[in-house]
């Protein structure tokens, strides 16, 4: 299969904080993968240059053969990526539907009446078809992030980004989103989930990366990471999590 993304000797810097060092990457077509690591060492840094919210200082990020540039970045994540993100942002002043609209026909001028098809197909695959006139302050944590999922399922770009998806949840809700994201993982769907729910990466990552202090420590199967992780940091962090 061939690479959909691939990060080449990326560096980001805050002002003087060095927080993405020289990192490498590469994942195919229909992977998912899973990114864990402490608190600030810059998971969520890495997926945001996926699709360009933060600019690289220096390296490239290459989609799908194309390396995104100032220039070319919106037009590409239009084309390729969508974000997850751990608050859902969704508009609170439009429906569900309104928000899973907004995307197809703003930015991919389709008709309003395709875009409502493929909203509902969408709300339909995570169980939400009933709350498409809802305002989102109308529904639990977990509906609203099951109508993110669906939104950025809309718009059928290949690559789903997910930062901590289900960090804000209540405990009770996780796993109606995590049912939804295996779902998809059956797909062709390149995914990058930043995510310790370490069940779901056992079920659906064909490999994991755990990430420390703006690097990469080390890489495996969710197996390799359960039986046998070999950084002493990346032990520390797994014995922390997993119990
Ligand atoms: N826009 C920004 N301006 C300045 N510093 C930032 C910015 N975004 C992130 N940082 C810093 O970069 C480092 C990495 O942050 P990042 O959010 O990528 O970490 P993370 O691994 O996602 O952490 P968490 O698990 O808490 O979400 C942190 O020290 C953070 O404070
Ligand atoms: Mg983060």
């Amino acid at each position: 299969m061939s690479d959909m993304i691939q990060i080449k000797g990326l560096n980001k810097y805050f002002g003087d904080l060095h927080v993405l060092k020289d990192v490498n990457l590469n994942v195919k077509a229909g992977e998912k993968l899973v990114v864990i690591g402490p608190s600030g060492s810059g998971k969520s840094t890495l997926i945001r240059c996926v699709d360009f919210l933060e600019e690289p200082t220096s390296g490239e990020v290459i989609i799908d053969g194309t390396p995104l540039t100032k220039k070319n970045h919106l037009e590409m994540a239009r084309k390729y990526s969508s974000m997850v993100f751990q608050q859902f942002n969704l508009y609170p002043n439009m429906t569900v539907l309104g928000n899973l609209t907004l995307a197809p026909i703003k930015l991919q001028k389709k008709s309003k009446e395709e875009a409502n098809k493929i909203a509902m197909a969408a709300l339909e695959r995570v169980g939400l078809a009933a709350k498409a006139g809802e305002y989102p302050q109308n529904l639990s944590g977990g509906q609203q992030q099951r109508v993110a999922i669906a939104r950025a399922l809309c718009t059928k770009q290949p690559i789903i980004l997910f930062d901590e998806p289900t960090s804000a949840l209540d405990p009770e809700m996780v796993q109606e989103v995590l049912d939804v994201m295996v779902e998809l993982a059956h797909e062709n769907i390149t995914m990058i989930c930043v995510t310790h729910e370490m069940g779901f990466a056992r079920q659906v990552a064909d490999r994991v990366v755990f990430m420390d202090d703006g690097q990469i420590l080390e890489e495996g199967t969710p197996d390799h990471f359960f039986e046998n992780p070999e950084n002493p940091r990346c032990r520390e962090f797994l014995d922390k999590i997993l119990h």
